[in-house]
């Protein structure tokens, strides 16, 4: 996909900030520190259109990107950072939820998960909570170029044998540094909102 707009709406923190309109919106969630913004810089060829940080917790509000005006993308704030206030921390959850919950133009989600890493209890409890509101997910198993070409398959297995996803939802394996997954990312978003 040839990404010739995008750019940052609103940093928000509430649903009076939410952009108007009706174009489709999918969200990126994932752990802290898992890639969630160079995810979206990847696929729309932007080097710093989203923040990111070798520090967890760089994302703290909700980030409308306008991408080519045929629809949004939402950054949110990763969750397990253990680092941040458990006010902070509560705030960031509500302000999540309140907008994984209510938004209708929402279609769906990308959950992230580190390709290194068994999923967390946080992982497993952001996808079951994704699906307990019917939302159609896009399993994004990254930083793929961290796991040894021989110790692939068994990590991918392992990933998704604890997911478990339901047969709707597919996945994509995606690296950030090596652009791996970036087409097939694409064509599975492009489902997801239909553009
Ligand atoms: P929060 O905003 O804190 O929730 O984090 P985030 O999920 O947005 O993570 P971010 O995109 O800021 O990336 C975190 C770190 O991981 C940065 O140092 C990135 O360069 C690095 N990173 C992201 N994706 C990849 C990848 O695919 N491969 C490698 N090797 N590093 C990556
Ligand atoms: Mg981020």
């Amino acid at each position: 996909m040839n990404v010739h707009k995008a750019e940052l709406l609103i940093s928000a923190v509430g649903p009076d900030q939410y952009p108007d309109g009706n174009l489709p919106e999918i969200a990126f969630a994932g752990r802290s520190n898992v890639g969630k913004s160079s995810f979206i810089n990847t696929i729309t060829q932007r080097k710093k259109l989203a923040y990111t940080s070798q520090q967890p917790g760089k994302t703290r509000t909700l980030n409308f990107f306008s991408i080519n005006d045929i629809c949004h993308f939402v950054d949110i704030p990763g969750y397990g950072y253990a680092k941040v206030s458990k006010k902070e921390r509560e705030f960031w959850g509500r302000m999540t939820e309140e907008y994984l919950q209510t938004r209708p133009q929402l279609k769906g989600v990308v959950l992230l998960i580190d390709a290194r890493h068994e999923p967390s209890d946080q992982d497993l409890m952001m996808y079951d909570w994704l699906k307990y509101y019917e939302l159609p997910v896009i399993l994004v198993i990254t930083k793929m170029d961290k796991v040894k070409k021989t110790k692939r398959t068994a990590h991918i297995k392992q990933i998704l044998s604890s997911i478990d996803p339901s047969s709707e939802d597919g996945h994509v394996l995606f690296s950030s540094e090596t652009g791996e997954g970036k087409e097939e990312a694409w064509r599975a978003i492009r489902r997801l909102a239909s553009i």
